[in-house]
């Protein structure tokens, strides 16, 4: 190639690499191969070329038209490409809903305690059962050893439902106990469980509320002893509150489906509400080791197994707990009062000392 059309090359690279836009890109192509175009002008004076050298300059100049040619038009195709690229980012739509301060809905603490009992008692090996609220009055009460007229019954303050059919009357379960019965009809010892649930008695003040909430635990398997009981509610109620040296006493007492029973104590400050030190005592839950009638009234041998039982109140765990003082706004669903003792659900769980 010729000095002259190397120049010509190099400069229409250099002005096409210079051209930032299709405007710019179009005004080189105008000035190399348009109708007054460098390229064009060296074309049209190919013909005063003298005969000798003309095939050879033709030749040249068709080599050099079509790597400009082929130069201009991957300059457009890159530009273009420039061009999309930018539109797309200028025009991008972000679908996804910026941050903004939701109103998060808040844990309630019964909720959480129920969690928190599961959770302890699962770590102890407790699988969970469940029973309906509408109970037969068998369940409920039969079958833990409190028959028509036994004076425990004047305790529960019962709402009773009319049978099915004309049959004898249902209740709403006063306890969740009820749970231990069908437990212990439908699955084979040894067993494990805890059954938290909704309970209702016909009873409203500050510290009662006609539905209110319990958590029973059952173990039944071959040698179990009171010691087994007592080691089981010590390690709970330290996890649960969360004290390693929370002193907890066992005190004689009586329920128609344990034998012995006994209500357990927690220490504490009557006069601060301070847990764990103080000197004082409250009492907390009922337990007992499961009486051999309920046993059998369960289809289970009396002789071959036994085991124990307990039952304790989620409320009274809750307000202990958190220091609340009325049990009435559980209920309330007042928002401020939520908002005060509500949990954060995505705050992580508390871990428990010993379990
Ligand atoms: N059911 C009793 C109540 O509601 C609580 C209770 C006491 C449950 C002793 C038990 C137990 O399983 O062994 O007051």
């Amino acid at each position: 190639m010729t000095d002259d059309l190397l120049v010509l090359k190099t400069e229409t690279d250099a002005a096409l690499a210079a051209a930032g836009d299709l405007r710019a890109w179009d005004a080189v192509r105008v000035a190399i191969l348009g109708k007054n175009g460098r390229l064009t002008g060296l074309l049209k004076e190919l013909g005063k070329t003298p005969p000798e050298q003309r095939r050879e300059r033709g030749a040249a100049l068709n080599q050099l038209k079509d790597a400009l040619s082929g130069a201009i038009e991957a300059r457009r195709t890159a530009l273009e490409g420039a061009a999309l690229d930018a539109r797309l980012a200028a025009e991008r739509l972000d679908p996804s809903l910026p941050p903004r301060p939701v109103p998060a809905g808040l844990i309630h603490p019964i909720s959480r305690t129920m969690e928190e009992m599961t959770a302890i008692f699962g770590a102890m090996g407790f699988a969970t059962a469940e029973g309906p609220d509408v109970e037969g009055d068998w369940n409920n009460f039969g079958a833990l050893n409190i028959p028509a007229h036994h004076p425990a019954r004047a305790d529960h303050d019962t709402f009773y439902l009319p049978g099915l059919d004309g049959g004898t009357p249902r209740v709403l379960r006063t306890h969740t106990s009820p749970v231990q019965t069908r437990t212990m009809l439908t699955q084979p010892p040894p067993l494990r469980v805890i059954a938290p649930g909704r309970t209702y008695r016909a009873d409203h003040d500050a510290t009662h509320s006609p539905m209110f909430h319990q958590c029973e635990g059952l173990v039944i398997d071959r040698d179990i002893t009171l010691g087994h009981l007592k080691g089981c509610l010590i390690d709970f109620l330290r996890a649960f509150f969360g004290i390693a040296s929370l002193p907890v006493r066992f005190r004689a007492s009586y329920f128609p489906f344990t034998e012995p029973s006994m209500e357990v104590d927690i220490g504490w400050n009557r006069k601060t509400g301070e847990l764990g030190a103080g000197g004082d005592w409250l009492e907390i839950l009922g337990s007992g080791m499961v009486h051999p009638r309920v046993l059998a009234n369960c289809g289970i041998d009396p002789r071959e197994w036994q085991g124990f039982a307990f039952g304790m109140g989620a409320e009274r765990l809750t307000m202990l707990k958190y220091g609340i003082p009325d049990l009435r706004p559980f209920y309330e669903s007042d928002i401020r009062w939520l908002r005060h003792y509500g949990f954060n659900p995505l705050a992580p769980a508390m871990l428990h000392e010993g379990v």
